[in-house]
């Protein structure tokens, strides 16, 4: 079923040139349930130094006999490990990323003394590169599905990957027949990242979506409530609720991750002056500092700190904001969504917004003042109703007006 729902999605988008087995491993857990699955075709193009003291590039495929000693399976991480030939091995680690998973690194190791790829070396040593492959942000419960060729260059090895299909993190033993479909596999959305596309029944899950517009390719994120409380046994004395995504600018890539409210802790603390929210979950710790101008309070300063997967830790802060205003004593309100440019590198993205930091009375929130965007889809129904109700009356004034000089000429007439 599976298998031709992939080759349907192949068909489609008509990658018709490498019809290659490639190797496919099933992995099983401690109880002997499937936990990871992987199809995969891969070859190889190796540079290495030969005895006469030149270098030769030997170039192979993996082959469809591979065994799959060394994959392991947990909550959290998972690696598959493909062994091959005289001692070569290709294997991924994966991890899980709130409700999504990635690929972080790709291992290669080839045995030098393997006469059969590498005939003329000088060395006879294992090798082993690691290079890390643009498989990111793949729906839990979803396989990674990839025809197109994706050519991962290191210094001495260039891998080519197609034909991908992998789920990594299978739950009940059930590989998922929903698929999250690697960007170039996309015919209109060149350079977006994977889009979960629903299941593949029918020949139309790849609604095309205009190129010039970046359509968000992360699902919308859930919203959560975040309440501070002083002590445990008081009413919060902050309120938030909101579903928030971030944006952020590494060098020339651009990624976006979704706060995961499931997987959050909040913490922070109340005061006259200050209030502040604490964000913690897997990757990101979120810090929003709100200040109370007497009158008035708003949103100071934002720092957002993330351990991305490639282990860069990313950390943009600004404290010299001045958003989310409202009066003190009533909450602050934006449902539409929202996105704030926190600083050159950092974008915030907000959903379903509702925010009070301080004065709040029997831990629920006061009278929200809404933002203009909010208010403007208010705005224009009571706008169309008032100019409806000036036209009635303009109408009705011209009949009165018109029935009074009809009477007074009538007197007249007589
Ligand atoms: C890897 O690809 C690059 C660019 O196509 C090429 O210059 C290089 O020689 C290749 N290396 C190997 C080992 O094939
Ligand atoms: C290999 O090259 C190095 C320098 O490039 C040279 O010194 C050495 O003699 C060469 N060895 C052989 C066996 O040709
Ligand atoms: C690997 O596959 C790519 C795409 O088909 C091809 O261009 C390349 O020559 C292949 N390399 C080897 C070593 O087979
Ligand atoms: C590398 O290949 C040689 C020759 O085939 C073999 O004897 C050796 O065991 C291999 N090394 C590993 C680590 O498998
Ligand atoms: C590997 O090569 C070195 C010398 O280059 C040699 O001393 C050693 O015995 C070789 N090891 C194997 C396992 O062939
Ligand atoms: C997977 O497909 C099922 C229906 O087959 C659907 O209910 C579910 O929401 C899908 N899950 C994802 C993550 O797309
Ligand atoms: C999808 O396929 C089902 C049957 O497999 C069909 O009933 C439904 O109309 C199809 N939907 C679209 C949008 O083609
Ligand atoms: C909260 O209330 C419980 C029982 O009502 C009490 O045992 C506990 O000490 C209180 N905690 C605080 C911080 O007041
Ligand atoms: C979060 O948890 C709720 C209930 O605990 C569950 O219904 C929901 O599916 C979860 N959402 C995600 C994204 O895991
Ligand atoms: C806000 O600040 C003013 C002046 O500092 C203070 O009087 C007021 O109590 C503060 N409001 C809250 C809710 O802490
Ligand atoms: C932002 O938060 C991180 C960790 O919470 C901290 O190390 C960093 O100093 C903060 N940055 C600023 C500008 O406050
Ligand atoms: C941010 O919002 C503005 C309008 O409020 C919109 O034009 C723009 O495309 C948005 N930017 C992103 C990256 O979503």
């Amino acid at each position: 079923m599976f298998r031709y729902a992939a080759f349907a999605l192949f068909f489609i988008f008509g990658f018709v040139s490498h019809l290659s087995l490639g190797a496919e491993v099933k992995v099983m857990d401690k109880d002997d349930k499937l936990c990871l699955y992987a199809n995969v075709t891969v070859n190889f193009s190796v540079l290495y130094a030969t005895s006469d003291n030149k270098s030769e590039i030997a170039t192979f495929d993996l082959p469809s006999e591979v065994t799959s000693n060394g994959s392991k399976c947990s909550n959290t991480t998972s690696t598959l490990k493909l062994n091959f030939g005289a001692g070569h091995s290709w294997s991924v680690n994966f991890t899980v990323n709130g409700n999504m998973y990635q690929a972080d690194s790709i291992t290669f190791s080839y045995n030098l003394s393997d006469s059969t790829i590498f005939s003329k070396s000088a060395l006879n040593d294992t090798l082993s590169v690691d290079v890390r492959p643009h498989i990111t942000d793949v729906s839990m419960n979803t396989c990674y599905s990839c025809m197109s060729e994706e050519t991962i260059r290191s210094d001495s090895v260039n891998q080519t990957l197609w034909n991908v299909l992998i789920q990594a993190f299978i739950s009940n033993g059930t590989q998922s027949k929903n698929l999250t479909t690697c960007s170039a596999d996309l015919p209109t959305t060149p350079t977006a990242s994977p889009t979960t596309v629903a299941p593949v029944t029918n020949a139309t899950t790849s609604t095309p979506t205009p190129p010039t517009t970046p359509a968000p390719t992360l699902p919308t994120p859930t919203t959560g409530r975040f309440n501070i409380k002083p002590d445990e046994n008081s009413t919060a004395c902050l309120l938030a609720n909101f579903a928030l995504r971030i944006g952020i600018e590494l060098g020339e890539k651009y990624q976006e991750i979704n706060l995961d409210p499931n997987v959050t802790t909040a913490s922070g603390s109340c005061g006259v002056n200050t209030s502040e929210l604490v964000l913690v979950s897997n990757a990101l710790i979120i810090v929003l500092t709100f200040t109370n101008d007497t009158k008035k309070f708003h949103l100071q300063a934002v720092n957002v700190t993330a351990n991305l997967s490639s282990g860069v830790v990313f950390s943009e802060a600004n404290s010299s904001l001045s958003l989310w205003e409202a009066a003190v004593g009533s909450s602050y309100m934006c449902n539409k969504e929202q996105n704030y440019t926190i600083t050159g590198k950092l974008t915030i993205f907000t959903f379903n917004l509702q925010v009070q930091p301080f004065a709040v009375k029997k831990g629920v929130f006061s009278t929200a003042e809404e933002c203009q965007t909010d208010s403007e889809s208010f705005l224009v129904p009571i706008a169309v109703g008032v100019a409806l109700l000036v036209l009635i009356l303009i109408v009705l004034l011209a009949y009165f007006i018109g029935r009074k000089r009809n009477m007074s000429s009538g007197y007249e007439s007589f």
